[in-house]
């Protein structure tokens, strides 16, 4: 069976997640390599666009698992996260069986009698071969080992957080046609939320806690580097600088990492090599998505596009 890397320290996690595209902060190498080795999951929050569904892609990369993905929404139940009947294939089954079935009933005096010989058959119609595995059932039968992300798990209901916490404190799940599935390998959590509502504290207790904020200049200018290969250094200095500028301004969504990469793709299409108030202005819309944010950075394109990195930031 294939095996998955564990983590031998926190500069191991880091140097993995940089070889597969993800920059780190220490904070964030750290949190990666005790969900690792404790076989905790790990809850990580933060604004939208800082990196959560990315690190989860890049835990998983870096340490050999294969990912599998659970996107959370109101109104996800358990056939959509755990297993469902795969009907369609059972009621081709009966019509390709339809003689075997009329030869098992043959000769039944009541319809009683022929109900009770099918049901004899019903286990066949409830195993494995018509079981239709969703994210987690997959997450634990899984041969290679995985890392399960259960994406925007503030947005399903409560009720499924409960039913949870059941899976992550066990590792295993009950089908009551088949029995209880127990984990092959452990798999790796990631929970990813955007606080749309505040989790139970009962599934914050069992999850190692990551926040993610916006990033700090340096590290910001080093995704960069990595995310847009052949960005001018002088421009890449200037967007991060921009973008950190605007991010002080008081916006009702400030910029995150992903809008930076859009801003920065789209200056080098335009063959920018610096940033100024004009350019800025014509740009924006691909860096803020509130026409009023917009309004509020044109007040101050003259403080946006003048911006520098602090010395020391190399
Ligand atoms: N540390 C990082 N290293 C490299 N790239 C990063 C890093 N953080 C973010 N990115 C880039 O930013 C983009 C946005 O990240 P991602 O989609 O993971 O954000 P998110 O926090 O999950 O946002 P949302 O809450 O909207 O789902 C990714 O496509 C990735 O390229
Ligand atoms: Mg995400």
């Amino acid at each position: 069976m294939p095996e998955a890397v564990s983590l031998a320290s926190v500069q191991d996690a880091e140097a993995r997640l940089r070889s597969v595209g993800y920059l780190p902060s220490t904070e964030i190498a750290t949190s990666v390599y005790l969900a690792d080795r404790l076989e905790k999951p790990v809850l990580v929050e933060g604004p939208a666009g800082v990196g959560k569904t990315e690190l989860a892609r890049a835990f998983g990369q870096a340490t050999g698992r294969t990912l599998i993905r659970l996107q959370c929404y109101e109104g996800l139940d358990e056939s959509k996260a755990l297993y469902e009947w795969e009907y369609a294939k059972q009621l081709l089954y009966t019509q390709l069986l339809k003689d075997k079935i009329a030869e098992t009933i043959a000769g039944a005096s009541t319809l009683r009698e022929a109900a009770d010989r099918i049901a004899g058959s019903e286990d066949l119609f409830f195993s494995e071969r018509f079981l239709l595995p969703r994210p987690i059932l997959a997450a634990l039968r899984s041969e290679k080992p995985a890392l399960l992300l259960i994406d925007e798990i503030d947005k399903a209901d409560p009720e499924f957080e409960a039913f949870l916490l059941e899976v992550l404190a066990d590792f295993a799940v009950t089908v009551p046609e088949i029995g209880t599935v127990k984990a092959l390998t452990t798999p790796r959590v990631v929970l990813t939320s955007n606080a749309a509502r505040e989790l139970s504290d009962a599934l914050k207790r069992r999850c190692l806690h990551l926040y993610i904020d916006f990033p700090t200049p340096q590290r910001e200018l080093e995704i960069v580097r990595g995310r847009v290969p052949g960005v001018s250094e002088a421009l890449a200095r200037k967007v991060v600088a921009a973008v950190q500028a605007i991010r002080k301004l008081d916006l009702k969504k400030p910029p995150s990492i992903a809008e930076t990469l859009d801003w920065i793709r789209a200056l080098v299409l335009l063959e920018a090599a610096t940033l100024d108030g004009q350019l800025v202005s014509e740009t924006l819309s691909t860096l803020l998505k509130y026409e009023a944010d917009i309004g509020k950075a044109r007040e101050h394109l003259g403080y946006i596009a003048g911006a520098e990195l602090p010395a020391g930031v190399v």
